[in-house]
């Protein structure tokens, strides 16, 4: 497997960048009808830059139905009027970029809406024409019958009639997300085309949605096909070429594909994606702390490591849709039991093949394990992405459509509706949190900014000291033993610094062992505090209590500036 080279990796400003990922529609409402937009987005970039990211990743924002969120577009060169327009996005990307922070932004590849003028026209069109083989038609519903039916709470088949076309049409996803067919070069450009538009337009990288699915072949699961690859690999060099020709950094280009570390690896290739999200890997944390025993999870780490991805993959804990665990394809069906028995408040909460909660009604409101989960995310080799409110610990909302229980409005402050929006409540776009221990009068930024103990300043402090932290974003990674089962540890090391991270995933206290003989006699410091442990031995032992996890620095060099947590959110000089 090629590798990108660590000179060419350390080029890119996106090497252990935090992500953001938010629902425009739902972050922050400008104009007051009750709907998030990108002005409210904008207004609201300083936050985000307080708590300490770097790059804002959008769920898509072109104009849509709104039958899946925006991942079933009408027009890929527009934005969704609800949310303004070209010019409002580009006033938004113009005040990221004045404040460091980078804009993605969703590529929907896979699939249009049934009401975009492609799958229109192509409906009309004559059976063999070009037109209609923008989409993918057969007489009969059979074929593809080893590609699984992704959304099985909504479709019982990957085909549906078409009456108009007197055919059946392909689609991966929801019945009105027709697949765009990847076999006529007529698609393939008129996608490159779409590509071009955006960087033009300045957005700095793109989350490429569902990208296994390109293309189809019989007696296959469709999906990652060699066909898809050499799309793909057609894909960065147009995006490479593009920016060359305008004189910027290249995009990120960074791939959704749910599979398996082996397979999701060949989108990360040399001359193909630059990362992919590792979402084995998030389904072995919830196993984990789901059973607070981390063997499962080491073995899998060892093995990742081996793999050399590098910091390539990005890390999500949580996202928009459900907590993804598959039918035994993603991770091994014993993963997906534990995180079944583990969570009993996921009970009744099942949607397609994952969990439909979000992060913190899974813990059940403990914030212990939440910082747990992303001490660990923070300071694994890749790119930590944090979605929406999980830095509040915000709740979530059952009974909503789909997967709208994880959508709800970010909470602001404690006036009206959180502060999302002034509108009357029968306008919003979905309702505001209100559960007892989740209100958003209380559970909101300007509560949380208030209390030097919230969970909310408890990760701004810890993305603040990470900045501080080369080793973090872009050292090497290396395991090491520890004689507790609920304790995993390791080493991130790189030229500047070797930092040792543990964190007990148990909800119980734990002394461990660490054998540190390869450091015999150097000094070991917690990094936030700077407090000095015992020098490094090979008996050397921590204790952690419930959920704790720390950072330490081994060997006599400083971080950045001090090692003290306010000052290094003071030496960042960052206030809102
Ligand atoms: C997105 C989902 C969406 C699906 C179809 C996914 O992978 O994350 O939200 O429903 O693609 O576009």
């Amino acid at each position: 497997m090629p590798t990108n080279s660590a000179a060419e990796l350390a080029s890119h400003w996106w090497e252990g960048s935090v992500i953001y990922e938010l629902i425009p529609r739902c972050f922050a409402d400008g104009n007051g009808d009750g709907i998030g937009d990108l002005d409210g987005l904008k207004q609201r970039l300083d936050y985000l830059h307080w708590l300490g990211v770097d790059a804002v990743w959008m769920t898509p924002i072109c104009d849509s139905p709104l039958r899946d969120g925006g991942y079933d577009i009408t027009d890929y060169k527009s934005v969704h009027p609800d949310l303004g327009d070209l010019q409002a996005l580009d006033t938004l990307i113009r005040h990221a970029h004045e404040l460091g922070l980078k804009v993605l932004f969703d590529l929907v590849l896979n699939h249009t809406s049934d009401m975009h003028l492609w799958f229109q026209r192509a409906r009309w069109a004559e059976r063999g024409s070009p037109e209609r083989n923008f989409y993918v038609w057969r007489d009969d519903d059979k074929s593809y019958s080893e590609a699984p039916v992704l959304f099985r709470h909504f479709e019982d088949s990957n085909w549906q009639w078409d009456p108009v076309a007197g055919q059946y049409y392909l689609h991966r996803f929801l019945r009105h997300q027709p697949d765009l067919n990847y076999d006529n070069p007529q698609v393939q450009e008129a996608m490159l085309d779409v590509l071009d538009f955006w960087i033009d337009r300045g957005i700095d990288g793109f989350r490429l949605d569902a990208i296994p699915f390109l293309f189809e072949r019989e007696g296959t699961r469709c999906e990652g096909l060699p066909e898809t690859h050499a799309f793909l690999r057609r894909l960065r060099s147009r995006a490479k070429e593009r920016c060359e020709q305008l004189g910027r950094e290249e995009v990120l280009l960074l791939a959704e594909a749910i599979q398996p570390v082996h397979e999701a690896m060949p989108y990360v290739a040399d001359d193909e994606l630059h990362s992919a999200f590792n979402f084995a890997l998030t389904a072995h944390l919830f196993a984990a702390v789901a059973h607070g025993e981390v063997s499962a999870l080491q073995t899998f780490l060892s093995e990742f490591r081996q793999l050399n991805a590098g910091c390539r993959w990005a890390l999500p804990l949580r996202n928009h849709d459900e907590l993804w665990l598959g039918d035994g394809h993603l991770v091994p069906e014993e993963i997906v039991d534990r995180v079944r028995e583990g969570f009993p408040n996921a009970e009744g909460h099942w949607l397609n093949w994952g969990i439909n909660r979000r992060l913190s009604p899974l813990l059940n409101g403990d914030p212990r394990p939440n910082k747990a989960l992303h001490a660990l995310l923070y300071s694994l080799p890749g790119m930590p992405c944090i979605y929406y409110g999980d830095e509040l610990g915000m709740g979530d909302y059952p009974g909503l459509r789909d997967r709208d229980a994880n959508r709800t409005p970010m909470a602001w402050t404690s006036e009206r509706n959180g502060g999302f929006s002034k509108a009357p409540d029968p306008l919003l776009v979905l309702p505001p949190i209100t559960r007892p221990g989740y209100n958003c009068q209380m559970m909101n930024v300007a509560v949380q900014k208030s209390l030097q103990g919230s969970l909310l300043n408890w990760h701004r402090h810890t993305l603040l000291s990470r900045r501080l932290l080369p080793a973090l974003r872009h050292g090497d990674f290396q395991l090491l033993e520890n004689s507790h089962p609920g304790v995993i540890s390791y080493i991130r090391q790189s030229e500047e610094m070797t930092i040792l991270v543990a964190v007990n995933l148990s909800g119980n206290p734990a002394s461990t062992r660490l054998d540190l003989s390869a450091w015999q006699g150097q000094q070991v410091r917690e990094v936030l505090g700077g407090c000095p442990f015992p020098v490094a031995s090979e008996h050397w032992f921590a204790y952690l209590s419930a959920y704790d996890y720390c950072w330490w620095l081994i060997g006599d060099v400083e971080p950045e500036s001090s090692s003290n947590s306010d000052a290094i959110a003071d030496s960042l000089a960052v206030s809102c």
